[in-house]
């Protein structure tokens, strides 16, 4: 039996900095690996032709094409001509769904990891991330893991100073956001996005490579916030309860409704967490990370 741990992302800055005559948004978004994570586990046993089956802890996921985490299976085995297995795979899901966590796309970038470490890794990271990117714009960063200047729709990185092992909550109420219709509400608001100007995405890098955890409140940005508050009021109380229980920042992470917060001590974001779950919300204390290696 193979494992791979699935990691989520936060987004420490997210912006869009342009619209692509394809309907995309071109993003400056600075990406943060912490230690929420699904498990990937597979099986892989020889077979007269190839097979893919998919079950996953979570029912309510589809378990066929439209999960990215069988895609990404489907993409290397054929990319690879593998046609001689069978492949179980299993997702056991902890981050929750549809929540700007980048959940989806951390299971794709592992079924990815795992089946190049299987087959003696055929493929570098670079050409695994080029192989992600046809599954999903935050794929090839859930390739490499870490702390990540991501550009272009999201999938060229540039990995800067990270954010060393500091304590995250993560916290999600209520229903969950499609990304599509996060960025649909941005066009509402933006239109071609000509008349926008960008915040400034150079504080968060001084922030993190003079290691000044304190002046990441100052840095920090969503540009989905103004349009997914209204719409998940929730996030917003979150956002507030975070920073009146001893985060120093919070923010909602990707196209929400998921909100983070960063604390300074191990025990404040444990009791927050803690508290938030009293009432009735999902939230986890976890921490900021390199990549996990099962
Ligand atoms: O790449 P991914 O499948 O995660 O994107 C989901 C949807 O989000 C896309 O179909 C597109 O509508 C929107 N999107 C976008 N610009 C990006 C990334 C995603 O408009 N940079």
């Amino acid at each position: 039996m193979l494992y791979e741990a699935a990691n989520a992302k936060i987004n420490l800055f997210l912006d869009v900095t342009g619209r692509r005559s394809d309907g995309y948004h071109e993003l400056h978004s600075c990406m943060q690996t912490v230690d929420l994570c699904d498990t990937i586990r597979a099986e892989i046993l020889p077979a007269k032709e190839t097979t893919i089956r998919l079950t996953c802890s979570a029912g309510q996921l589809p378990v066929d094409e439209r999960n990215l985490a069988y895609r990404a299976a489907a993409l290397f085995l054929s990319e690879q001509k593998i046609t001689d297995c069978d492949l179980r795979l299993h997702v056991e899901k902890r981050i929750p769904l549809s929540a700007g966590l980048g959940g989806g796309s951390a299971d794709a970038a592992a079924v990815l990891r795992l089946l190049n470490r299987y087959y003696d890794s055929p493929l570098t990271e670079q050409q695994l991330c080029l192989m992600g990117a046809k599954l999903g714009a935050d794929v090839p960063f859930c390739i490499t893991g870490g702390t990540c200047r991501c550009e272009g729709v999201g999938e060229v990185l540039t990995p800067v100073s990270c954010l060393p092992d500091y304590s995250v909550v993560v916290a999600k109420d209520g229903d969950g956001v499609s990304t599509p219709q996060a960025f649909a509400l941005l066009d509402e608001k933006y239109g071609d996005f000509s008349g926008y100007e960008p915040a400034d995405p150079f504080a968060i890098y001084a922030a993190l490579s003079g290691g000044d955890v304190r002046a990441l409140s100052n840095s920090i940005f969503n540009v989905f916030e103004d349009v997914i508050f209204p719409i998940r009021p929730r996030a917003n109380y979150i956002k507030d309860f975070l920073l009146s229980h001893g985060a120093i920042c919070a923010q909602m992470s990707g196209s929400g409704p998921s909100v983070f917060g960063i604390f300074l001590s191990d025990a404040r974001a444990g009791v927050c967490a803690a508290e938030l779950r009293r009432q009735g919300i999902f939230a986890a204390a976890c921490r900021t990370t390199e990549r996990t290696k099962e």
